[in-house]
């Protein structure tokens, strides 16, 4: 089903005390208009579930291992995920991709695996800039897509596009760009809420939000600090004509 979503990707930032204070401020702010998620290191998910508990805001991890459990030195499970109130996970990031090497077909698994568990899956995909430069953005992202999803339900699942030339430089992608490749993914999958991104700031949030086939936001550093991430979702909910 296609809903609004504004999510943080808090990435490997702030220590526990930082955490419960910046999600105490976010639990102060938010309120229930637009699906708001956060998704902290692993180690901050259990005390912010509490935190959480009485609020609209849902809990996210940024990524799993596929088994349910074993000798697996390092990760964590999708049982485990959920035991400690987790409702979305991350799966496929750029950051994930790139730099500890996830390929397609791992990151199909998570998402089958996430799914048998009652986990939703927010699933990142988005070209490189070389792959853009040789035409092959649509190409890149077609194919993630369908390894990722194939024979999946979709019903609980989340697409992000990410173009990996526009994370964390300050400039989002274009917003034709933006639009043809919403568009394109949209053609993919139907009645997935499809989130952007790359650089969402309060400033651009607005008329990136504006694209119809946007449905969200998938914003790393700017959910950082808790003024910005909520003009963020003001600014999403005024452009949607959310009141
Ligand atoms: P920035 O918003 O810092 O560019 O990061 C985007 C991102 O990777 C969200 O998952």
């Amino acid at each position: 089903m296609r809903k609004n979503i504004v999510a943080a990707n808090w990435k490997m930032y702030f220590s526990m005390g930082e955490a419960q204070s910046v999600a105490e401020r976010i639990a102060e702010v938010v309120d229930n208009k637009t699906e708001v998620i956060v998704c902290p290191p692993f180690v901050f998910l259990d005390r912010l579930s509490e935190v959480f508990l009485d609020t609209p805001i849902k809990l996210g991890a940024q990524n799993m291992y596929f088994e349910e459990k074993g000798a697996f030195t390092g990760e964590i499970s999708p049982v485990m995920l959920k035991s400690v109130g987790s409702e979305y996970v991350i799966l496929g990031h750029s950051e994930r991709r790139h730099i500890f090497g996830e390929d397609d077909i791992d990151i199909h698994k998570k998402v089958v695996s996430a799914i048998e568990h009652g986990l939703k899956p927010i699933l990142c995909v988005g070209e490189t800039l070389a792959q853009r430069k040789d035409d092959k953005a649509k190409d890149v992202v077609e194919r993630q897509i369908i390894t990722a999803l194939d024979g999946v339900d979709l019903s609980g699942v989340v697409v992000a596009y990410e173009p990996v030339w526009a994370i964390g430089t300050g400039v989002p992608a274009d917003l034709n760009t933006v639009s043809e490749m919403h568009t394109f993914i949209r053609g993919l999958v139907e009645d997935v809420p499809i989130l952007y991104g790359g650089s969402v700031k309060d400033k651009n949030a607005y008329e990136l939000a504006q694209i119809n086939d946007v449905d969200g936001f998938l914003v790393g550093s700017a959910s950082l600090d808790t003024d910005t991430f909520k003009k963020i979702i003001d600014e999403f909910e005024r452009a949607k004509g959310v009141n």
